[in-house]
């Protein structure tokens, strides 16, 4: 569902903003400092109930303030409504309340309000980590099979249990064998079928958008391929011990995106690089809008000065035929006279214009 209302209190420089957002392609233009990525950082913590810019609550807090508060009222196109309201306190502390009652679980929010960003620095999940790849494959698993949270939950549990036993009572970490085995095989079958929907539609939305061929998903489960999860758990018994951690299974999972065989960090621009993140994200909100009837949100921070006209303009034409809710952040509203952009806003000193 869009977002129609979006109130912002004692959010970095922005003290006191209300605005009606499009249901569509929403500009947010403006001088550098003038409050644009807090715009974007308010609507993200209304769906993850936390900041894209690091974990300190501090820095978020307006200076000389003790609170923030965010509040913002979906619209479905069949008359549901539903509100959100997170409020995040200098002391450390989170409130959050959807339609008035109190939440205290993420995943509740993430489904409410499901969204999707896109930073001048997501093509950095090429290169980084293995957990930053797998947390973006398990954001469109969960969208699509819900269940996956209990057996992530599950898993997780055990795998830590199983660790802290290798390091202190080796005798009682094998109990914890039997539930990892149990939930790793079904998270690694439900990423894999995700995956394998995923491909072909991310493919599709590389050529059109770069117009290079050849770009695949490597995946890699975690564990050998040549063997079952219960096989490799039990060969590596004597590892584990010695390393005081589980080093097989689903946590270790990763996925490489190759360009005829070689990773696409190697060989592609930097320009080309966003673009195929673009492409990822586009063909997980298509299999969300497909299979769940999920539209999620999109937020896109100073993509636009790294893009030129044609591929910016192939890009947000993607997002619209999806009906995606977007908003995208430039400092010149000329960046955006090539498109049809149903709510423009000049953000000037932490204050907002809405209108041309
Ligand atoms: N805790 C805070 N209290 C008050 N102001 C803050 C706080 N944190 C950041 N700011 C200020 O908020 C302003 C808005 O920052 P923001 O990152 O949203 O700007 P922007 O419009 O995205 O700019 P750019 O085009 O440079 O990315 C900046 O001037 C910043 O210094
Ligand atoms: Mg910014």
């Amino acid at each position: 569902m869009p977002l129609s209302l979006l109130r912002i209190r004692h959010l970095r420089n922005l003290q006191d903003i209300e605005i009606k957002p499009s249901a569509s392609i929403n500009v947010l233009w403006g001088g550098n400092g003038a409050g644009k990525t807090s715009i974007l950082e308010a609507i993200y913590l209304l769906g993850r109930g936390r900041s894209f810019r690091g974990t300190e609550i501090g820095p978020l807090i307006t200076s000389g303030k003790s609170e923030t508060v965010v509040y913002g009222r979906l619209h479905g196109q069949d008359g549901k409504r539903d509100t959100i309201g997170v409020s995040k306190q200098l002391k450390g502390t989170t409130q959050i309340k959807i339609n008035g009652n109190a939440v205290n679980r993420l995943s509740i929010l993430a489904q409410t309000l499901p969204l999707q960003i896109l930073t001048p620095k997501s093509h950095e999940i090429l290169e980084r980590g293995s957990a930053y790849r797998r947390r973006f494959i398990d954001w469109g698993v969960f969208h699509v099979e819900h269940h996956i949270i209990e057996l992530a939950n599950n898993y997780t549990k055990a795998l830590k249990q199983r660790n802290a036993a290798l390091r202190r009572s080796p005798q009682t970490a094998f109990a914890w064998d039997s539930i990892l085995i149990e939930n790793g095989i079904q998270i690694e079958s439900t990423r894999r079928l995700y995956l394998e929907k995923l491909t072909p539609i991310f493919r599709d939305k590389t050529k059109k958008l770069t117009g290079l061929g050849d770009v695949t998903i490597n995946y890699r489960r975690g564990w050998s391929e040549n063997e079952t999860y219960a096989e490799s758990i039990k060969r590596r018994k004597k590892d584990d011990l010695n390393r005081g951690f589980t080093g097989t299974g689903p946590h270790r999972a990763d996925i490489k995106i190759e360009i005829s065989g070689l990773p696409v960090e190697k060989v592609v621009s930097r320009g080309e690089q966003k673009l195929i993140i673009a492409a990822l994200y586009l063909a997980q909100a298509k299999i969300a809008a497909n299979e769940s009837r999920i539209k999620p949100l999109i937020l896109i921070d100073d993509l636009p000065a790294e893009l030129d006209k044609e591929k910016r303009s192939l890009y947000l034409d993607e997002l619209i035929r999806l009906g995606l809710q977007v908003f995208i952040t430039g400092i010149s509203k000329d960046y955006f006279n090539t498109i049809d952009c149903a709510g423009m806003f000049h953000v000037k000193h932490g204050e907002v214009f809405q209108g041309n």
